[in-house]
This record gives structure tokens, sequence and C-alpha cells, in this order.
């Protein structure tokens, strides 16, 4: 409405403005936003308005009517101009408040907690058994997961045809054409043998870690899983401090009252060996794998078993999680179902 209203006379400019007078108050009252208003301003007393071309017209107009037109164009400019001014200010206010309530933030909402990721309970499992040990004088190291066959059988003393040799229960890797065969360790006690051709004794050792072995995953068994290997070696160690030792353990991580009992087995890396028992639940349940370290073990470091004795023993952290939480089906642990882990937080 960019057009320019041209006025041929002070009557008709009279009638003009009275028709604006009367059509402009409903229309301003009318528009809906800031926006529609000021292009409705424009055309009602802008540059291009009917007030500004009467304006313009003055000039011409016969001087005894001008001063009569002049205040009446003044008149019809001012009144509309003070509708406008009150209807803009109407409508800021209604944009501010729409534009706060849209910036509104309720405090009295819950907050949104972020999720924090905890150590799994088989981590912590670890962490709390490595810890009990620590406190005893231990120093923690771990190995290679991918260990070589001598460190895994030979050094530790088990026969060129042992069966878990066998491929039918360790996992070999190709590695092509190698000098040895490398595969993934089942089970932490190659550390005893790496740790010892490094470190001349005593040696106070504990070894966390993954370990490997061709199993079926059943609720009591699983192709992955954890380890904590211990060795102490030092002059005139006997089996009574191996006993002295893996009590105190049972205590301080199954509790002060548990009751252990050791029974025979054999380890081709300890002898004698034993296995230790705790009763609980109501049935005695094997724990631990130990034994005093078989001389071989000790040529094969380059230690001198006259001039050394140790022990040794080995336990798995998911199965004394297990028995620790009451869970009764391994693959519960290696699930990645929140709502399971969650629960060991
Ligand atoms: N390495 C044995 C296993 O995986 C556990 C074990 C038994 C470790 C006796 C030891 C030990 O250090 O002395 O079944």
């Amino acid at each position: 409405m960019e057009s320019t209203t041209n006025l041929s006379g002070p009557m008709e400019t009279h009638e003009i403005l009275e028709q604006l007078r009367a059509e402009s108050p409903a229309r301003i009252e009318h528009a809906a936003t800031v926006d529609e208003l000021e292009i409705l301003a424009a055309e009602v007393t802008g540059k291009h308005s009917p007030i500004a071309a009467g304006r313009r017209s003055l000039g011409s107009v016969p001087p005894d009517e001008r001063r009569d037109l002049g205040r009446a164009i003044n008149d019809v400019a001012v009144e509309l101009n003070s509708l406008i001014d009150t209807r803009r200010a109407a409508l800021e206010a209604v944009e501010a408040s729409k534009a706060l309530e849209g910036d509104r933030v309720d405090v009295t909402l819950p907050g949104r907690v972020p999720e924090r990721g905890t150590t799994h309970l088989i981590q912590q499992v670890m962490d709390e058994i490595v810890d009990i040990f620590v406190a005893m004088g231990y120093t923690a190291a771990t190995g290679p997961e991918a260990e070589t066959e001598f460190y895994n059988f030979t050094a530790l003393n088990f026969p060129v045809a042992h069966p878990t040799r066998l491929e039918s229960d360790t996992l070999y890797l190709d590695y092509g054409d190698v000098p040895e065969e490398i595969l993934l360790r089942t089970h932490t006690s190659p550390m005893q043998a790496r740790y010892m051709e490094r470190h001349d004794p005593p040696v106070y050792l504990v070894v966390p870690g993954r370990v490997f072995r061709r199993d079926q995953l059943d609720p009591t068994h699983s192709p992955v899983f954890h380890q904590i290997e211990g060795l102490a070696v030092d002059t005139d160690i006997t089996f009574g401090d191996l006993k002295g030792v893996l009590d105190h353990f049972a205590r301080e991580f199954l509790g002060p009252d548990i009751k252990t009992k050791f029974i025979p087995h054999h380890f081709p890396f300890t002898e004698p060996s034993a296995e230790m028992h705790v009763y609980t639940n109501d049935r005695w349940m094997e724990l631990i794998g130990c034994g005093m370290v078989n001389p071989a073990v000790f040529e094969a470091v380059g230690y001198d078993p006259d001039e050394v004795t140790g022990f040794a023993f080995g336990m798995g952290a998911d199965r004394l999680a297990m028995v620790r939480h009451g869970i009764t089906d391994l693959r519960h642990l290696f699930d990645p179902d929140r709502r399971i882990l969650e629960q060991y937080r």
C-alpha cells in the first residue's frame, strides 16, 4: 500500500480524514502482532498515508482554509498515533511475556541425574582380592594374555604329553611359522615363571588377569574367565605359612566365621598340592588351588631350590564373586543386561 493519495481539495481532505478517523481505531485494535501494527501504522500515519498527503497539500490550500485543515490533519494524526502507541505497548507486553513463558524454568521438576557407569562386579572382586594381599605386603603385576607354550606349560613342569596342552582344551593362536606355539593363557600361573626370571627372591606376588579355555558357556563354565595367582618365595616358607595366608584371605573376603579345609590335590607346578575348600551355603566348596612351589619350577627360572622355598595359589574371581553374592549362573556376569549388573554397584 505504497500509493500516494492525491487529494484534490480541502473538502475532500476533510472527508478522507473523517473516514480515516472512523475506520482506523478498529483496525488498530485488531492488529494481532507488533509487526502487523507497524504495517498498519505506515498505512495510517506514515509517509504515504492520507495524513502525509494532506500535509503536503496544505501549500496549495487557500490561506483562509489552511489553518483549519492543518489543525484537523494534526488532530487526526495525534489521535491515531496515540491509539497506535497504546496498542503497540499492549502488544509488546504480550509478546514479552510469551517469550518469558517460553524460557521459563520449572524449578520444581526433579533433576536429571546423569547415568554413571560402575566397575563390573568381577573387576570389583579382583580389586578387592588384590587389596587383601597387598595389605599383607604382596606386589601386584599383570602378564600377557597371549602366552608362549613355554611359560604356560613347560616352565610350570607340565609334561610334554599333558592332556591340557591339547587343542581340545587350549586355544592356540595362529602366528604362522614361529619357533614356539602361542596360545591364550589357560591360567595366570605363567606369571610365576615370568616374574621369577626377572626378580630375585624374596617374591610376594599377586597376578589378577583374564584366562581362556576351550569350554562351552554354561552355568558354571565360560571360555573366558578371571583368576588371581599368588606366589610367595623366601627362605623357610612352609605349608603352614600357605594355610595361614589363605585362611586369612578367606576370612577377609568371606567373613570372620568362614570355615576352611585343605585337601590333597595335584598340580604339576606344586608339590605337595592342595585345594582349599570353604564351607558356605550349607556345603563345602572348592575355592583355591595351591601348594608348595615344585623345585622343578625354581630350576626352570634359575632359582636354587636348596636356597628358597615357596608356595603358590590360584583362584577364580568369577567363582568367588558367585559364592559371595549368591549368583547361581555364571552367565549373568557376562550378560550386558544392566538390570542385572546394576545390582552390584
Ligand atoms: N593354575 C591352576 C588352575 O588354573 C590354579 C593353581 C593351582 C594355581 C595351584 C597355583 C597353584 O598357583 O599353586 O587350575
